[in-house]
């Protein structure tokens, strides 16, 4: 009996997943002999059954194509709006996977596709996942694919802000995404030169970041560029925080509610406006602002992501091949890992204090607001 795959990607879209998507797709088909579905949009498509035969064809002309051919969305099968209300639709993915005849789902996402593969996992299904995500963020893997390609994009509207930055003699705060984590942001601000990096991990002080501004100036550079990274906060934000993080943790225990479903999702936005007009009125340096957002998310992939999602695509079809289930497929050093997929729920990775990108940062005297 030929085996049969069901492919899906959710989540944000990023570059590299139509890599990933024909590195498993051609080695399934022409190594192994096997066959393959895609899902349209994410777990959705899979409630819904939603689905899409894949033939070699479909796996042509795709390797360089940004997004997903798939579409995406991040619905999870135990919390999917249905008809104005959150539902748990688990039941109805599970039966669709079994009317498939499916031996395997592939799921092509970040931390929150591997949350919900985990999740049919556990009721046992056969899963795989693959870890998509310009963030950076899914622990136990070197790298994630999309990451690449969106550090390229963020270093590149550095180098770009630089001249208006320069001519003007403004500071220019340019907010990258990377949710929660600061790799994005770190990485680009090193690669970019930018003179200030803030990111989740190190809370800034305003007074901090405007002083780094104000020597520049006293040396000759009327200009700054700060890479902020949309989780970043400042100290007192950090604190009022983690005050009212601990103030509903006690608000729970006293009403003895179920342990929360993971952390809050929610970004602030707007921060980098009120950085900006904080910044203005500590230096007297005009202050601009600009969101990079779905830019970075856009268009073709590096050639590091399109190598990275072929490598993870083409590991998977082999896992595959072994019957290795309910694992991601990680990225280590030059090859692949099997890591068992309870190993990298609910977690998230953020940069290390004591990792070399800051010591690096630092050692090019960039101000990282502490
Ligand atoms: O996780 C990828 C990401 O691009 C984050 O960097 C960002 O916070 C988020 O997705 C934006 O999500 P949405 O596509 O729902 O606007």
């Amino acid at each position: 009996m030929k085996k049969l795959i069901g492919l899906l990607t959710s989540g944000g879209d990023s570059p590299g997943l139509n890599a990933a998507i024909r590195g498993i797709g051609k080695a399934v088909l022409g190594r192994y002999g096997m066959e393959v579905i895609g899902f349209r949009d994410g777990f959705r498509g899979l409630m819904e059954n939603r689905a899409q035969a894949l033939d070699s064809s479909s796996f042509s002309g795709i390797l360089t194509v940004g997004g997903t051919i798939l579409g995406t969305s991040r619905d999870k099968p135990y919390a999917m709006p249905v008809g104005g209300k959150m539902m748990d639709m688990t039941d109805v993915i599970i039966d669709n996977y079994r009317k498939h005849h499916l031996d395997v789902l592939v799921c092509l996402g970040g931390g929150g596709t591997q949350k919900n593969a985990y999740h049919l996992m556990q009721q046992g299904l056969n899963v795989i996942t693959l870890p998509k995500t310009i963030d950076n963020d899914v622990v136990l893997t070197d790298a994630t694919f999309g990451f690449d390609t969106a550090l390229g994009i963020a270093t590149e509207a550095i180098d770009r802000l630089h001249s208006t930055a320069h001519s003007h003699h403004r500071v220019i705060i340019l907010e990258l995404m990377g949710h929660k984590a600061g790799w994005l942001a770190l990485g680009a601000g090193i690669a970019g030169g930018a003179d200030v990096i803030l990111i989740p991990e190190i809370p800034y002080a305003v007074d901090k970041v405007a002083e780094a501004i104000l020597g520049r100036s006293r040396s000759g550079h009327g200009f700054s560029i700060v890479a902020i990274a949309e989780g970043a906060l400042s100290k007192e934000t950090a604190t009022a925080a983690g005050d009212s993080k601990k103030a509903d943790k006690k608000k729970k225990e006293r009403k003895q509610a179920p342990p929360a479903d993971g952390e809050s999702d929610d970004i602030s936005t707007g921060h980098s406006l009120r950085l900006a007009q904080q910044l203005e009125a500590l230096t007297g340096l005009e202050s601009r602002v600009t969101i990079l957002g779905y830019l970075q998310r856009g268009g073709i992939p590096s050639a590091g992501d399109r190598l990275l999602a072929t490598r993870l695509g083409t590991a998977c079809a082999n896992f595959i091949n072994q019957d290795r289930y309910g694992i991601m497929v990680a990225a280590r050093g030059d090859g692949v890992e099997a890591v068992p997929l309870e190993q990298v729920v609910g977690k998230r990775k953020t940069v290390p204090l004591d990792h070399g990108w800051i010591e690096t940062a630092r050692s090019v005297n960039t101000c990282l607001g502490d």
